[in-house]
């Protein structure tokens, strides 16, 4: 019986050590490890839609969490500079040799979006692909993007969002969502990310709802948002 506390013991002291700052920064080196690999084959079924949905980017182009630099081969040729804000920094060496690869100056601003150190109207677009779940506060964020965009500028974005309200899987989405948020630094499956984003208030909005198949990626989180918002 006493093996049996001993490893109970032991698990606690691991979990509670994983919520420290130390713990939380082993585990974002973690996923920036497994990162590529675990988003294979999500990315190869929706590559077509980011090639047609990102033909609206041009110009200068911030893009929040751009990660590992997933979405650089899709970039059309009229961006002409490209700015990140990545805060996981174990993520910063694989998105700096995407860049490279594709031929991208790359760009870097402060670490977050919480208080993003890009100044008002000064960008023509905004990037987001599988952001907007992980941040604190997702109004917050679009609220900012809409800030640093200039009028007529875009907010273009593809999101894993939370499952109508009543329904079983957004049941499943709320009952994981602890677990899934502590392993996914921080992703939460149940946001209403459509809502948050049309909080803002942008002169225009065009949004898409559609479903990844089971190839791509977990039920959980199926549902996607992909638009783009129009600053007036
Ligand atoms: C699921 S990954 C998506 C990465 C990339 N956009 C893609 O589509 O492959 C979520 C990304 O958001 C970043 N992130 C989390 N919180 C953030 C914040 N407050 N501001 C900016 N990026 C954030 C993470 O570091 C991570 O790179």
């Amino acid at each position: 019986m006493v093996w049996v506390w001993t490893a109970l013991g032991v698990v606690l002291a691991l979990f509670l050590a994983s919520l420290t700052p130390a713990g939380r920064d082993f585990r974002r080196r973690m996923m920036a490890r497994m990162y590529d690999r675990t988003m294979r084959r999500y990315e190869a079924r929706i590559g077509d839609r980011k090639r047609a949905l990102f033909a609206a980017l041009s110009g200068t182009v911030l893009e929040i969490g751009p990660g590992t630099g997933a979405n650089f081969e899709f970039l059309p040729a009229a961006v002409t500079r490209w700015i990140g804000v990545e805060p996981n920094p174990h993520m910063h060496a694989s998105l700096r040799a995407a860049a490279e690869r594709q031929g991208i100056a790359a760009e870097f601003r402060s670490a977050t979006t919480d208080a993003m150190a890009v100044d008002d109207a000064s960008v023509d677009c905004v990037l987001s692909t599988l952001v907007l779940c992980s941040v604190p506060d997702p109004t917050a964020v679009a609220r900012d993007v809409e800030r640093v965009l200039r009028p007529g500028g875009k907010f273009v974005f593809i999101e894993h969002v939370g499952a109508p309200r009543g329904s079983t899987l957004r049941f499943f989405q709320s009952l994981v969502r602890p677990f899934w948020a502590y392993f996914a630094d921080g992703c939460c499956p149940n946001r209403d990310l459509e809502q948050a984003i049309r909080d803002v208030g942008f002169a225009s909005i065009s949004v898409e709802r559609f479903r990844i198949d089971r190839e791509a990626g977990p039920a959980i989180i199926a549902p996607h948002i992909a638009g783009v918002a129009g600053k007036g």
